[in-house]
């Protein structure tokens, strides 16, 4: 529940969850969850309550909640059935990639396992200071000394990544913490920065199978169309492949998951005037500006949200979601019919 006592939205600053710390954050912040004022309190609200009640209704806004999407849910359930096969296996251990265009929903699905994963533990085990989880993200241009300082900064070591050390003496003193702290999930994040056609990439993929090997862990990754770009090419793509299962995203075609991921968001919103039914009853309209991909739909949403709140019409319309501009992706598919208007009469 927002308070209306909360500090003000600018200037909220959370650490990044390839840090312990943010990850830690991340899985014990509950959802922001905010009830609406009945109108007669919010209408004896003094200037300064008022603003502040807006600020809430904004930052919650821009928040927005997690849908349980279906590959939300494919990735929280074969996440967690990888891990139970894999908990006896001294063996190879079967990983999970999580492949398919970007801002799909990719990362929100993989943290969303990680959490879950996560709470889990932290209620089997409360008293044991365990680091169930690791999240990192696989460097640009990377090199295996690269992809071993960021499981470094996770566990905010970052004294081991000094030139005297090599990249195996940082990977040996990444390895024993893991082991130490429990780690049974490790998500690997950006994937498609491994490049396989590259040497350096090469050497990348080597290191983290070495990781693998050396980690009583499951290993989950997720990239932008992995199996397209030669994740699985060459003896090393291979060995890849045939450990891991293969889970796609992509945008959501005009069904009833994107109706009913459309109606999830309408009952999200903490608007005064909203008639709720009006989101659904665009769900077309929304799918032709955003192409079906989430990311756009939740930016434009959350967005009309915001505006309505600032020009204080407290109602998302067809009319005001017109004036939203999207991403530039969604755009070049779709301009937003308010500019196609300027365009032409301009
Ligand atoms: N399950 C979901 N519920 C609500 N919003 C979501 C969900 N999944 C994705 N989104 C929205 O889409 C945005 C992009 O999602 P995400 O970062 O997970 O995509 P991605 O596939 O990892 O993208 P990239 O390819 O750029 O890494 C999120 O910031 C969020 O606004
Ligand atoms: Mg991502």
């Amino acid at each position: 529940m927002v308070n209306l006592t909360d500090p003000p939205i600018v200037g909220e600053r959370r650490p990044p969850t390839i840090t312990l710390e943010g990850w830690r954050r991340f899985v014990q912040e509950d959802p922001v969850n905010l009830d609406l004022l009945p109108d007669d309190a919010r209408a004896s609200l003094t200037p300064e309550q008022r603003l502040a009640y807006d600020d809430a209704r904004i930052r919650y806004h821009s928040e927005l909640v997690v849908v349980k999407t279906s590959t939300v849910r494919e990735v929280t359930h074969q996440g967690r059935l990888l891990m139970l096969l894999n908990q006896r296996e001294i063996g190879a251990r079967r990983g999970l990639i999580v492949s398919g265009a970007w801002a799909t929903g990719k990362s929100t699905a993989i943290k969303q396992l990680g959490r879950t994963h996560e709470l889990r533990v932290r209620t089997q085990y409360p008293e044991d200071d365990r680091i169930p989880v690791v999240y990192v993200t696989t460097p640009p241009k990377g090199s295996p000394r690269k992809l071993a300082a960021e499981f470094a900064r996770f566990l905010g070591l970052p004294a081991i990544v000094k030139p005297r050390y090599n990249v195996t003496d940082i990977a040996d003193v990444v390895c024993q913490v893991l082991t130490d702290a429990r780690t049974d999930l490790v998500i690997v994040d950006e994937i498609h920065n491994l490049n396989l056609g590259t040497s350096a990439g090469e050497d990348m993929s080597d290191h983290l199978k070495y990781f693998t090997e050396h980690l009583p862990a499951t290993f989950v990754y997720a990239g932008i169309n992995v199996e397209r770009e030669g994740l699985f090419t060459g003896v090393r793509g291979k060995q890849i492949a045939a450990r891991c299962v293969l889970t796609r995203t992509g945008s959501f075609p005009y069904k009833q998951e994107w109706k009913d991921l459309v109606a999830t968001f309408e009952q999200t919103l903490r608007l005064h005037d909203h008639t709720t039914g009006t989101l659904v009853g665009l769900s077309k309209y929304l799918h032709q500006r955003t192409s079906g991909v989430i990311s756009s739909l939740s930016h434009l949403v959350r967005a009309a949200a915001i505006k309505a709140i600032l020009d204080e019409s407290e109602q998302i319309t067809r009319q005001l979601l017109d004036t939203i501009q999207l991403d530039h992706a969604a755009e070049e598919a779709m301009p937003a019919p308010s500019r196609t208007r300027t365009r032409s009469t301009g």
